[in-house]
């Protein structure tokens, strides 16, 4: 693997490994990575309400949690009356269970009694002792009047599920704050010099070749006025994206210590969003979401999964396909898809997603939100995207089909073949 180097002289704690401009310049849709069009699904399974980001309930080694045949989510949502753009500043937890991997339940809202004046993004934990812990972003401050936009990370314990008699997750839950971001290794608030700051969207991960206990999540390196990254560029400076990481010493969930970032994207971008580990063949392979408009200027970038390679968790990573793209949306639906989460599945890394705007080829999100109220509404999906399927070799990634919307295959489930192989078996 190639040294990476970061953006020159941030100073405090730097990340080992950085997303060079030079890297990112070189994003551009391929067949590889561009997923096909996804169209609305012919019956929403949760009509009422809207769906974003989700996350499944995951064991300690990372794989998908099966609990008594049961698959089990979590995703951001909001009622499907409201206007889409206001859904982050009212977003609840909910949990959806399937036992076939294709048709989803609701479960109701997760919490009564979450911190913060709304949650945002997390993960799941299903421990050995069958307790569930749910990690997820408090945004706003408790108690203030007006919408407030800072974020902690906050665990929750407690969590039963009940499978005699249906499907049951139930509390009491305990509520935890985990960690505030420290000034010095991730940005707070008012040092912030960009529109939104990030500390949110934890991210349980054990390390299966050491036993450590981690969590990752999104998250800003501090670029204090006057330092001479990005050759002191101050507009470029208030892009400052991290990967941001914690430990566990003893491995309890609820217990973390703020280590150095893992990788931050100084003058590249702003938001590294959700960031997971898929690991694979010895190899760490490192997935975020990020957004077209939180690229620094003279930058490209799409909507879209990215992604980078390490030999170690705390290695040097190296961007997948040269640029670090993953997976896009078609350039005449550039906002189908948003938030984008991989897991293994066999040989493959399958790729989960939301169904974001659709028919809408405008240029930025925010055209969104200047289209009357009815083409907005109409033009959301805020329901789950197909899955998408991805062949991962080193540092190559390759789009080799689609399953449903909602289909997040059972443990040991065999795909259908791809195109590809059944194009491949009609020459033999
Ligand atoms: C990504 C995201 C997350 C955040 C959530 C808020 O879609 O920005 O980072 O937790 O949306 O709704």
């Amino acid at each position: 693997m190639t040294e990476q180097s970061l953006g020159e002289g941030v100073p405090g704690h730097r990340a080992r490994a950085g997303w060079s401009r030079e890297q990112a310049g070189a994003i551009e849709r391929t067949d590889d990575t561009v997923a096909p069009i996804v169209y609305p699904p012919e019956d929403d399974q949760i009509p009422e309400v809207h769906i974003w980001d989700t996350w499944f309930l995951r064991n300690r080694d990372g794989t998908l949690a099966e609990v008594d045949g049961y698959r089990v989510c979590f995703s951001l949502t909001a009622p499907s009356d409201l206007l889409p753009g206001k859904r982050h500043d009212v977003a609840t937890i909910r949990c959806f269970y399937s036992d076939d991997g294709k048709n989803w339940h609701n479960a109701g809202p997760v919490f009564e009694d979450a911190l913060g004046q709304r949650q945002w993004a997390g993960s799941a934990l299903y421990d050995d002792d069958g307790s569930v812990y749910l990690f997820y972003t408090a945004a706003g401050e408790d108690g203030a009047e007006d919408l407030t936009y800072g974020q902690r990370i906050v665990g929750a314990g407690g969590g039963r599920l009940h499978t005699d008699d249906g499907f049951e997750l139930s509390g009491p839950w305990t509520h935890h704050e985990l960690l505030r971001p420290d000034g010095e290794r991730y940005e707070r608030e008012e040092q912030s010099r960009a529109m939104i700051y990030t500390f949110r969207d934890p991210w349980f991960f054990e390390d299966p070749e050491t036993g450590e206990t981690w969590l990752l999540f999104e998250a800003n390196s501090p670029v204090p006025e006057g330092s001479d990254a990005c050759g002191g560029d101050a507009e470029l400076q208030g892009f400052n994206g991290s990967v941001g990481i914690a430990r566990s010493p003893s491995g309890d969930p609820l217990e973390w210590e703020l280590e150095d970032p893992l990788l931050d994207a100084v003058g590249v971008n702003q938001e590294l969003e959700r960031p997971h580990i898929v690991y694979r063949d010895g190899l760490y392979y490192l997935f975020l979401s990020s957004h077209l408009h939180t690229f620094a200027p003279g930058l490209d970038g799409f909507d879209a999964l990215y992604g980078f390679v390490a030999e170690e968790l705390r290695g040097d990573y190296v961007p997948l396909n040269d640029s670090g793209l993953v997976v896009t949306n078609p350039e005449n639906a550039p906002f189908q898809s948003y938030s984008w989460m991989a897991f293994p599945h066999d040989d493959e890394v399958l790729v989960q997603s939301f169904f974001n705007y659709y028919e809408f080829a405008g240029e930025t999100l925010d055209e969104i939100a200047h289209l009357p109220e009815s083409e907005q509404m109409r033009r959301f999906g805020g329901t789950l995207g197909p899955t998408v399927r991805l062949d991962v070799e080193g540092t190559r990634t390759r789009i080799i089909g689609a399953l449903g919307h909602w289909h997040i295959p059972m443990a040991g489930e065999a795909l259908p073949p791809t195109d590809r192989e059944l194009i491949r078996r009609g020459r033999a």
